[in-house]
């Protein structure tokens, strides 16, 4: 053992891939060929769409790239999402070699054609599934999943050596032959000679059109394979030092069958745009561009949270029309949001959350939203939040409406993780009525304060608004609609974020941004009370805020706390000064098609070079990775990143490392302790024919790291058949305790899972969190579980988010019946009820579609029971009884393999013509012979029941 784990650690300093690489390089790497293979079909499907609506399309230029396909395909407003999409799915491939770098399946190593195209298969339907229910992130996960053993397919198995020139078609489907799959006992490799492999699989496997694939491991000891059988071959796999000795991939050209690595390659990009079209001829057009979030508007959703509490009412006209103010404000714009979601929320009742594309089924619906409820000072608005950002699609903008403090306080660590994953915007929109019948906001601090928002109780919204990037805007009900014109100009899709930052105490700072050409529409935010901001240019300029004669700011808006600077363009880097005691918020946007996307990535530490994105936060501390790509700009690069600490000053530069496709990788020495924004400095040498660029964005949302690691697995199919465990591991790296543990998921399914976990520091405890969904569970529900852990002080906690997809194989959700064949009762008029019996004979049926009858139980009556299979039909049980007239009553449960339960009942005393139909009524004579036939002679004489 020791030996063992002692050998694997030395081969982890080892490189190479197992599969098509993984970070780009001369060879393709699945990213590529994923990027490559999407960009294909999407350009199909658009130039196909152009033509079904007689509108021009002009193809991409060539290399096709994301911004150049959103553009052609009429949605360059999506274009970041859209890129977004591909990270995301060439992400999930990339994992793949990480979570199953040693699974044979995964990779169509050892021969594993079956349970290869297994994984792919499930995959595909579960793919279907989710795009049925308009779950297109779940989709793109698990497209990333399975492209990963599709295109290992090719460079590992000798698809290409055997002269192909298509992909195989066949392993998209289950049911049909994957093609003539080497037996195990034959040999199918020579070994090498010398150097060159090129020419190592036998004669006979290649004529007689035998698929086999390469044997792999790392570990020397163990290493095995059948004999005569090939190896994947290169340094790691050890297997291919056993005779016959040398490997047969193609995942790079010097590999050992590198001299075919491009037509592999091109095989894997052909087969996963096949792959595409099969998952696009399924789902349609709209819907299939949709997944890939490319859409003609923003494709982002917009969403409403609302305080429909009575208290509410005053305020409630005031918010239907600043709710249809925003959407109007976008409405067939070219940032119009892709959906439009609504999440009411009272006392007690939270949502439901609807959701639509239609703005004026929203509008309809905001008319009608009913007041009621509530009662308290506080309400249950961070349910609300939850709900919405649970069921909004990531990067979504979302306006809360409410006048209360939040009632469960206790989902505040869940709602910041929420916005860490999600990176949707939070708005607080807080009012205070004017009406005086009810408890009315003072801005004085008189004895009589009267608000229903504390300082402290603002804190926690502040905080949440801050984390997400959004603005806490505190006003009353009238000046509403003035707040929501200010901040509508902050919902456009090119918008970019300059610079953001926070002071709370609030302290006097001074803060820099740089306006690059490409940026129009400056526009500085600032909330706080009594804030003195002093903007200086470029060109040495200065101008007070309150100042109406200088030439910096074009125009300035306030309302309640918030305050909008519109800035007259000047490139260069500015200067904002504030001084206030109070807490204060700042926020520079400008509009701008170069902006950023990342994500926080753990490389590899095994024999597989690569990265993992992170589902948890980053360990805090220490080293860390982040993955960068850039968008709105193919000639764009990376030169600077930077951690910024969100309420300090403090900075942390990284180290950058092109990757290619506008990716960049980058390493920081330290994770801050603190919360904290990402700042990307980039230039771009092409942005005109003049001159080139040099700019700044900052990351909207702001991230928290932890002394904490969470990891776990969970399987991406979730059969809702029984209990669905996922078990994880948590290791407190800084100081141990008792740590809370909490798992959600956003099904509402029941949960089970400890509460909480003792911690050594240093050491790691397991935890297992058992779901158990409804059997009725449709098919592509998107379950996402959230496990997170936290220090008893609540100073530090973490949290990993596990997705998995419903496949519910089995349609059956009805009861099995019971069809009464025959009924005999010579009960009535007795003296003595023991004098005589009553009987019945009974067919129980689970139906065609039906899983078939599990078992019959008999819950009332003294009678006998037999009960047996019928021969011919396996979803058919049938049942005799008889009894004594003493037990008149019956009842039976009947239960299916599934689990639905229906019962039966019948009685001696009941009409018994009225209770069988004539299509179902046998004459006693074929009873009995019936009887026989069923339940077998030898049964009848010793039970006597015939
Ligand atoms: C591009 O996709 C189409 C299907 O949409 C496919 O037939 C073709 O082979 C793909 N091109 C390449 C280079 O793989
Ligand atoms: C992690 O531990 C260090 C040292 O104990 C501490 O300074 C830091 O605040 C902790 N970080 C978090 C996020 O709790
Ligand atoms: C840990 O804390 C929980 C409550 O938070 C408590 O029920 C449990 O007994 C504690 N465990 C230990 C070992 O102290
Ligand atoms: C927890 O699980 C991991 C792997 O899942 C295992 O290596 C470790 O030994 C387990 N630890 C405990 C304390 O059970
Ligand atoms: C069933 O039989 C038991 C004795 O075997 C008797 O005590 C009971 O009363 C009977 N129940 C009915 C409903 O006849």
């Amino acid at each position: 053992m020791a030996l063992g784990s002692g050998l694997l650690c030395l081969l982890l300093v080892l490189t190479g891939a197992q599969g098509f690489g993984i970070l780009p390089g001369k060879s393709l790497s699945h990213l590529e060929i994923t990027e490559r293979a999407i960009l294909n079909v999407t350009v199909q499907v658009c130039r196909f769409l152009a033509a079904a609506e007689g509108a021009d399309f002009s193809f991409p230029a060539q290399p096709y790239t994301a911004d150049g396909v959103a553009v052609s395909c009429g949605a360059p407003k999506s274009s970041k999402n859209f890129r977004q999409a591909i990270t995301f799915i060439t992400l999930s491939n990339a994992r793949v070699d990480l979570r199953h770098a040693l699974n044979a399946s995964f990779h169509f190593d050892e021969e594993m054609f079956v349970q290869g195209r297994k994984i792919i298969t499930e995959g595909i339907e579960a793919i279907k599934a989710s795009n049925k229910q308009e779950n297109y992130e779940a989709a793109r996960r698990t497209l990333g999943e399975i492209f990963h053993p599709l295109q290992d397919f090719y460079s590992h198995s000798n698809w290409v050596e055997l002269g192909n020139e298509f992909p195989n078609s066949n392993l998209l489907r289950s049911n049909v032959s994957i093609g003539n799959l080497a037996d195990e006992s034959m040999p199918t490799c020579r070994s090498c000679d010398g150097d060159d492999c090129s020419n190592n699989i036998l004669e006979d496997v290649i004529k007689g059109k035998f698929l086999t694939s390469g044997y792999f491991s790392v570990v020397l000891f163990s290493a095995t394979k059948p004999k005569g059988k090939c190896s994947h071959g290169g340094a790691v796999d050890q297997t291919s030092t056993i005779d016959p000795k040398g490997g047969i991939n193609k995942d790079t050209f010097g590999s050992s069958h590198g001299h075919l690595h491009t037509q592999a390659a091109n095989m894997a990009i052909a087969a996963t745009s096949e792959l595409l079209e099969d998952i696009r001829e399924a789902a349609g057009d709209r819907p299939f561009l949709q997944m890939l979030r490319l859409s003609k508007g923003s494709s982002k959703a917009l969403c409403f949270v609302i305080d429909t509490t009575k208290s509410m009412s005053d305020e409630i006209e005031a918010v239907r029309t600043v709710t249809t103010f925003i959407i109007n404000s976008e409405v067939g714009t070219e940032t119009e949001p892709a959906s439009y979601i609504l999440v009411p929320f009272s006392d007690p009742e939270v949502g439901p959350l609807i959701k639509t594309t239609d703005p004026k089924i929203l509008e309809g619906v905001l008319m009608s939203l009913p007041v009621s409820g509530g009662g308290d000072d506080q309400e249950l608005s961070l349910s609300g939040l939850q709900l919405a950002l649970n069921g909004a699609p990531s990067n979504s903008e979302i306006f809360l409406f409410t006048d209360a403090p939040a009632k469960d306080k206790q989902l505040r660590s869940s709602v910041i993780a929420l916005i860490e994953r999600t990176q949707s915007v939070v708005n607080f929109m807080i009012s205070s009525s004017t009406s005086t019948n009810k408890r009315r906001r003072r801005r004085d601090d008189s004895q009589q304060q009267q608000n229903r928002i504390t300082a402290s109780d603002a804190q926690l919204y502040r905080e949440l608004a801050q984390a997400s990037g959004g603005q806490i805007v505190e006003v009353t009900k009238d000046e509403l609609v003035t707040a929501a014109t200010i901040l509508s100009d902050t919902l456009n899709s090119s918008l970019v974020t300059l610079l953001q930052a926070a002071r709370s105490p609030g302290k006097e700072d001074v803060f820099s941004f740089l306006v690059d050409e490409s940026i129009t529409n400056p526009t500085v935010y600032i909330t706080g009370q009594s804030v003195t901001v002093t903007l200086t240019n470029p060109s040495g300029e200065s101008q007070q805020s309150t100042d109406t004669t200088g030439s910096l700011i074009t125009s300035s808006q306030s309302v309640g706390n918030l305050q909008a600077l519109r800035l007259k363009k000047l490139v260069g880097s500015w200067n904002i000064r504030m001084v206030s005691a109070n807490p204060y918020t700042l926020k520079v946007i400008g509009q701008s098609d170069i902006d950023f996307l990342f994500d926080f990535v753990e490389e590899s530490q095994g024999p597989f070079e690569g990265y993992d994105a992170l589902d948890s936060r980053p360990r805090a501390g220490v080293n860390g990775s982040l993955l960068v790509s850039l968008t709105g700009s193919d000639t764009a690069t990376v030169t600077e990143v930077t951690l910024v600490e969100s309420w300090g000053s403090e900075e942390i530069k990284g180290v950058v490392e092109p990757q290619g496709s506008s990716r960049f990788l980058v390493h920081v020495d330290r994770i801050p302790s603190v919360e904290f924004a990402v700042r990307v400095m980039g230039r771009d040498d092409s942005f005109n024919s003049r001159a080139s660029i040099v700019f700044q964005r900052q990351s909207s949302t702001h991230f928290r790291s932890s002394n904490l690691t969470i990891s776990g697995d969970a399987d991406s199919i979730f059969v809702p058949l029984g209990p669905f465990s996922v078990t994880f591991s948590v290791t407190a790296l800084g100081q141990g305790g008792n740590f809370t543990i909490r798992a959600t998921n956003n099904q509402g399914f029941s949960s089970t899972f400890p509460t909480s976990l003792q911690l050594e520091t240093g050491k790691m405890a397991n935890g297992t969190v058992t779901l158990l969904a409804p059997r009725n569970t449709p098919s592509g529900t998107d379950v996402r579980l959230t496990i997170e852990a936290e220090a008893s002080d609540g100073e530090d906690s973490n949290y990993i988010v596990l997705r998995s997809t419903v496949i519910n194989t089995i349609a059956d959700f009805i009861e099995p019946e019971c069809q009464l064949l025959s009924f005999q009762s010579n009960c009535s008029g007795l003296a003595n009820c023991s004098d005589s019996s009553w009987t019945v004979f009974l067919r129980v049926t689970d139906g065609a579609e039906g899983t078939g009858v599990n078992h019959v139980r008999l819950i009332q009556g003294n009678g006998t029971i037999i009960t047996n299979p019928a021969a011919d039909n396996a979803n058919v049980t049938m049942v005799f009884y008889s009894s004594s007239c003493c037990s008149p009553d019956m009842e039976l449960l009947v239960a299916d393999n599934i689990g639905n339960v229906g019962s039966c009942f019948y009685s001696s005393k009941m009409n018994a013509p009225a209770a069988f139909s004539e299509s179902t009524r046998v004459t006693q004579m074929s009873l009995f012979s019936l009887c026989i036939l069923i339940f077998g002679l030898q049964v009848l004489t010793e039970l006597r029941v015939c």
